[in-house]
């Protein structure tokens, strides 16, 4: 596994982290806790040590999962969690915060119980804090992101809030996700950001041309890519009969038409030659494209199983080389799979 510093901290990351998301089952179709706990121990094993998740991960469940697994190992985990989407205030009686979505148990529901708000008032932000320490049975977080952006908190207030956190030792690194080029122009003019966590990967490279990723780059932010194998389209392993279960965030999505799924498969399996030489699967060339794209990439492979993360895991090993970098691009681009 390679370690790549996390932004300008001392902090040593591996190159693949384990994602979170799905463990939680909200948007996923459900999911196994046992299951889940061995997946992050296989992970571990296989020296990944950078753990993503979120309160908003069913409502708590990703984070007391990952509380659960990483006890008695704490000290070999860069652990990031999340904070700034809140289901469970009324602050928006004010004129606080901006409704996101409604939920349900299973996921985004028009009909959901659960208004969710983004909301990144400093207060908040420690309220949050301090419940994602007791679910994860932790005294501090290795890397705290703010989820989404919210124009009714000034930047200025909410990064002020993670610089002090920093400074009491509660957090050790400091991230966004979500953002805009402006966002991070004015959360680093306040203090350095050291992480941006964003969507991307072979079939969705937004950050290549809305000037994130150039951002990155000039201010030694590193890039934590979010849904690197387009969840799951990417692993070479989706079958196009596959049956989503219901609250699966696939399963109406038409990207994960049998059709678009054999369309992927076939993009993939033009990658046989480099897979060959690097006795690598098809997934594992996608997440290592990925990992090669920008040298402070962490590529966060979401997992529900030991299974998933024992053929995840060693793409951390494999650099490839310019030309087959390319070759990946130019085939993906030719695909034409949005
Ligand atoms: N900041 C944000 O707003 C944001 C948004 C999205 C994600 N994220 C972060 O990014 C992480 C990863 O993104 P993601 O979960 O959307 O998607 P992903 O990593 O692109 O895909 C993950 C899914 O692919 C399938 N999979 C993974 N490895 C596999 C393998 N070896 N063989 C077969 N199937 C495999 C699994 O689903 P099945 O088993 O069900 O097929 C898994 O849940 C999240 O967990 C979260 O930490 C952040």
């Amino acid at each position: 596994m390679q370690y790549r510093q996390l932004g300008t901290t001392e902090i040593q990351t591996s190159v693949v982290g384990f994602g979170a998301w799905a463990i939680g089952g909200w948007m996923w179709g459900g999911s196994d806790e046992k299951e889940a706990i061995r997946a992050i121990d296989a992970a571990v094993d296989h020296g990944i040590n950078l753990i993503d998740t979120a309160p908003m991960y069913g409502y708590g469940r990703s984070e007391e999962i990952v509380g659960k697994a990483i006890a008695g190992k704490r000290d070999k985990i860069v652990l990031a969690t999340k904070c700034g989407l809140r289901w469970d205030t009324k602050d928006w009686q004010k004129g606080e915060g901006v409704l996101h979505f409604y939920g349900n148990n299973k996921g985004i529901a028009a009909d959901g119980k659960f208004r969710v708000y983004k909301y990144l008032r400093p207060e908040s932000i420690r309220w949050e804090i301090e419940r994602s320490l007791l679910r994860m049975k932790t005294d501090h977080i290795d890397l705290l992101q703010t989820h989404w952006q919210e124009e009714t908190t000034p930047i200025v207030a909410t990064m002020e809030t993670l610089l002090r956190l920093k400074e009491e030792g509660k957090i050790r690194a400091i991230g966004v996700s979500n953002v805009t080029v402006e966002h991070l122009r004015q959360y680093q003019a306040v203090g350095q950001v050291d992480v941006a966590q964003e969507c991307f990967s072979l079939i969705d490279r937004q950050i290549e041309h809305n000037g994130i990723l150039d951002f990155c780059k000039a201010n030694g932010v590193s890039l934590l890519a979010y849904s690197p194998m387009a969840n799951g389209l990417l692993t070479g392993r989706l079958s196009p009969d596959r049956v989503f279960n219901e609250g699966d965030l696939r399963r109406e999505n038409p990207r994960f038409s049998p059709e678009n799924i054999n369309r992927v498969n076939s993009m993939l399996r033009e990658f046989s030659d480099v897979a060959e030489k690097y006795h690598a699967t098809l997934g594992q060339i996608v997440i290592a494209w990925t990992t090669g794209q920008y040298e402070k990439t962490h590529v966060l492979c979401g997992a529900r199983s030991e299974k998933q993360v024992i053929e995840n895991a060693p793409a951390g090993d494999m650099v490839l080389t310019e030309e087959n970098l390319q070759t990946i691009s130019d085939i993906a681009a030719e695909a034409g799979i949005i």
